[in-house]
């Protein structure tokens, strides 16, 4: 049985990619492994902001060795902090991370006694649901849980309508992303998650400038995956020209893609929309030689949940979004 060594917990910023470089590639090793996710795009963005010594966060030290355990970071939003990222060696196991804990119980500590942080969000991904529940409850936090789902590309089963007809017979335009989209794309997804369960675990879903930066960290960088333009698309009202409804796609690995947003106006929900764009992504990857499909759901979400099991996606993997927000009251 390994023993937690006596730890020593050190500001992120006197540490360099060099000496980070090791536990930051052992993480994109489990990545790979748990999620088949190849996350060095990832671990070489994190790397480089290291250099610049300009990530807020912890190290967590061997106090006898001086070994690096693991780290911390988080970044700024506004009066929202978000966890980016806690990662320790030979954790994120369901049971015992008494390194994460730690880093974790002095990040929280941390960012809410910082003055103007309102907020506080995290999806650590890697670590299985309730598996850090302990701190989060401590500080105050709710908890959502979400699911890691995916299926491989095949045929998907029939409905009779290819999607192009589906899209026809509703008088809607198809076309892959292209930036000009960005603004009608924000303002629907802003219209799509008034009210929803989603922009209470993220609050950019909650204005149209937060949509607005939603799309610009999922399509700029790479914390999703890589954007994969040709794989996201749009569907357009053939007339009013109006967005009603879009499926973004990245590239977590060479041949598997993550969906990172699907969304159907509300007045067009339950028609199969939602469906037949899943299946012109899918068909659209099978013809670009990609082998599967991810995404990630709120458990919550029984809606979304049902079209994905119905169209083949199993859970892989459950997790924990976290929320604090200082008007839950103090803890
Ligand atoms: C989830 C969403 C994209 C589904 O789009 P849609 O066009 O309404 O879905 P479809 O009409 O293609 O539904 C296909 C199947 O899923 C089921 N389904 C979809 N949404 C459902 C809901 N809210 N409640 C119950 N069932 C639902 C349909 O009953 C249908 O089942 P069937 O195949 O047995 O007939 C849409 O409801 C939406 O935009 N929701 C808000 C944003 C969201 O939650 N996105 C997913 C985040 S992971």
């Amino acid at each position: 049985m390994s023993t937690t060594p006596k730890l020593e917990i050190l500001d992120l910023r006197h540490f360099s990619a060099a000496q980070l470089g090791p536990l930051l590639r052992d993480e994109a090793a489990r990545w790979q492994q748990r999620l088949h996710w190849n996350y060095d795009q990832a671990t070489t963005i994190v790397l480089d902001y290291l250099d610049g010594r300009i990530l807020p966060g912890f190290v967590a030290v061997d106090a006898d060795g001086g070994r690096i355990c693991g780290y911390a970071f988080c970044v700024f939003e506004g009066a929202k902090a978000v966890i980016g990222d806690i990662y320790a060696f030979g954790e994120t196991d369901t049971t015992s991370n008494p390194v994460g804990e730690t880093l974790l119980r002095h990040m929280l500590e941390m960012l809410q006694a910082t003055p103007g942080v309102d907020r506080i969000e995290s999806q650590l991904l890697m670590y299985p649901s309730g598996s850090l529940a302990t701190p989060f409850e401590t500080f105050g936090f709710h908890c959502h849980p979400r699911l890691f789902m995916s299926r491989d590309i095949v045929a998907m089963e029939s409905t009779g309508q290819r999607p192009t007809e589906v899209f026809q017979h509703h008088g809607l335009t198809l076309q892959t992303w292209h930036p000009i989209f960005y603004d009608a794309a924000a303002g629907l997804i802003h219209r799509c998650y008034a009210g929803h369960m989603d922009s209470t675990i993220n609050d950019q879903y909650q204005t149209y400038y937060g949509a607005q930066r939603f799309l610009h960290n999922i399509i700029r960088f790479p914390g999703c995956g890589l954007f994969d333009a040709e794989n996201s698309f749009v569907l357009r009202d053939s007339r009013s020209n109006e967005m009603k409804a879009i499926l973004l796609s990245s590239r977590i690995r060479s041949d598997v893609a993550h969906i990172t947003q699907l969304c159907v106006a509300p007045a067009l929900r339950g028609q199969g929309i939602g469906r037949a764009l899943l299946q012109h992504c899918s068909d659209t990857g099978a013809a670009r030689g990609l082998t599967s499909l991810s995404l990630t759901v709120t458990e919550a979400n029984t809606g979304a949940q049902k079209l994905y099991r119905n169209n083949g996606f199993v859970p892989k993997h459950r997790f924990d979004a976290m929320v604090w927000d200082k008007s839950f009251g103090a803890h």
